[in-house]
């Protein structure tokens, strides 16, 4: 098995959503994954699948938000991902997140943000953001809201509020 991260090809879109309804055995992650779809600020590079030749095993889809304080500053967050549950375990999450953090840097985005797994994103540098004074604009659960910081020096100076999209506030 040879599996690559790549972005998601036209055509795939309706496997990706297959994944992302087993992989949370409901309805509301596939919903908000083609809202984010269908927003202005949509990037397609942000949309990722890992194949194994012609078969997509996980798919990983990251948004653009913005952390109003001090300054205002672009940035991303991981919106959904899920991996198919027999082949879970092979390190295939970890790369889709590594992947994408890699497509975050190469738009010029800073900050990187999650509102779940936590203990899993840590193993890849992800650091709890309430400490650092960075809250999101809906309700995630205490202690799941994570961030990764690709420039290495913005956290500590960067706080505020982390303004998600229409999507996440029902519009
Ligand atoms: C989370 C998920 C994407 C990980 O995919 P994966 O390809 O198995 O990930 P990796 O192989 O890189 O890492 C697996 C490790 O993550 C751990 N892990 C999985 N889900 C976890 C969770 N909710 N909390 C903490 N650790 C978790 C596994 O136990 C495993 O640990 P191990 O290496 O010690 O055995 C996959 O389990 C999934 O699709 N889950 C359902 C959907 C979901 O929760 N999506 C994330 C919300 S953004």
């Amino acid at each position: 098995m040879e599996i690559i991260i790549r972005g998601e090809k036209s055509g795939e879109r309706s496997t990706s959503e297959e994944i992302l309804r087993q992989a949370y055995g409901r309805e509301n992650e596939v919903q908000l994954a083609s809202a984010l779809r269908a927003l202005a600020e949509f990037n397609p590079n942000l949309s990722i699948v890992a194949a194994n030749g012609s078969e997509i095993l996980g798919y990983a889809l990251y948004a653009r938000v913005m952390v109003s304080g001090s300054t205002v500053l672009p940035a991303a967050a991981l919106a959904v991902m899920g991996v198919r549950p027999e082949n879970r375990k092979l390190g295939v999450g970890e790369r889709l997140v590594r992947h994408g953090l890699e497509r975050c840097r190469g738009i010029k985005i800073d900050l990187v943000f999650a509102s779940a797994l936590p203990a899993f994103l840590a193993r890849m540098g992800f650091q709890a953001a309430a400490p650092l004074g960075l809250k999101p604009d809906w309700a995630v659960p205490e202690g799941e809201f994570s961030v990764f910081d690709l420039s290495g020096s913005r956290l500590g100076k960067v706080s505020g509020t982390v303004t998600y999209p229409g999507p996440y506030h029902g519009s």
